[in-house]
């Protein structure tokens, strides 16, 4: 049975979109990410390392629950269950993804940016999706009109948050969970400072709804 992709809005306020450019990267960024109280981890399939990052999270950090993000084709979706990944993030809603995932026993979070396309997500099963990009696709104002229609699917903000706004955004109805990649600067991941990872993850967890 896949974890319910609610779940994932159970761990904490923010889920980090992740980028690694190295393997080596993978396994002390989750921990210092975990030991910063951030257990939901998405590492994205934009470079070569993400799904062997995958691979190693999944064995080594038995405490993450990770997954892949940028999952653009079924054959991604397939990849990442294989390489243990327990979900999938989208930048945008593709129903034979979303049927890939039921049959590979992922939980499916695919991006949306507008109400047709919360209406395709909804009619494939799913009542959890990503609002992406966030604040380019009208930020606050859009999440609140799209609860109008849609009172029964709930959003994970992504693309332009901040530590100052993401906040704001958990204070909507709405919302269950913020994403982000200010928790993994590619700075930090280069230089091996685990100690910022760990200092930004405990930020990100201590974040609270702001109205
Ligand atoms: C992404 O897919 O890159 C995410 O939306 C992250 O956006 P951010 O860098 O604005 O947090």
């Amino acid at each position: 049975m896949p974890i319910p992709a609610r779940e994932l809005a159970t761990h904490g306020p923010v889920i980090p979109v992740i980028v690694i450019e190295h393997v080596d990267q993978a396994v002390p960024m989750a921990r210092a990410l975990v030991a910063g109280g951030v257990r939901v981890l998405e590492v994205t399939l934009r470079t070569p390392a993400g799904l062997p990052s995958i691979e190693r999270i999944a064995r080594e950090v038995p405490d993450a629950i990770v997954g892949a993000g940028t999952v653009c084709s079924v054959a991604d979706a397939q990849a990442a269950a294989s390489a243990g990944g327990l979900f999938v993030v989208s930048p945008g809603f593709d129903p034979d993804i979303a049927r890939a995932c039921v049959d590979l026993d992922l939980a499916c979070l695919p991006g949306v940016a507008t109400a047709g396309e919360v209406m395709a997500a909804r009619k494939a099963g799913l009542d959890f999706l990503k609002f992406f990009p966030a604040v380019p696709a009208g930020g606050i104002p859009m999440l609140k009109a799209l609860h109008g229609p849609f009172p029964d699917i709930a959003f994970c903000p992504t693309g332009g948050l901040t530590p100052q706004t993401a906040g704001n955004f958990l204070a909507l109805p709405n919302v269950l969970v913020c994403g982000g990649s200010w928790l993994t600067p590619a700075d930090a991941l280069a230089a091996g400072d685990w100690a910022r990872v760990t200092q930004l993850a405990q930020q990100a967890s201590a974040l609270k709804p702001v109205a």
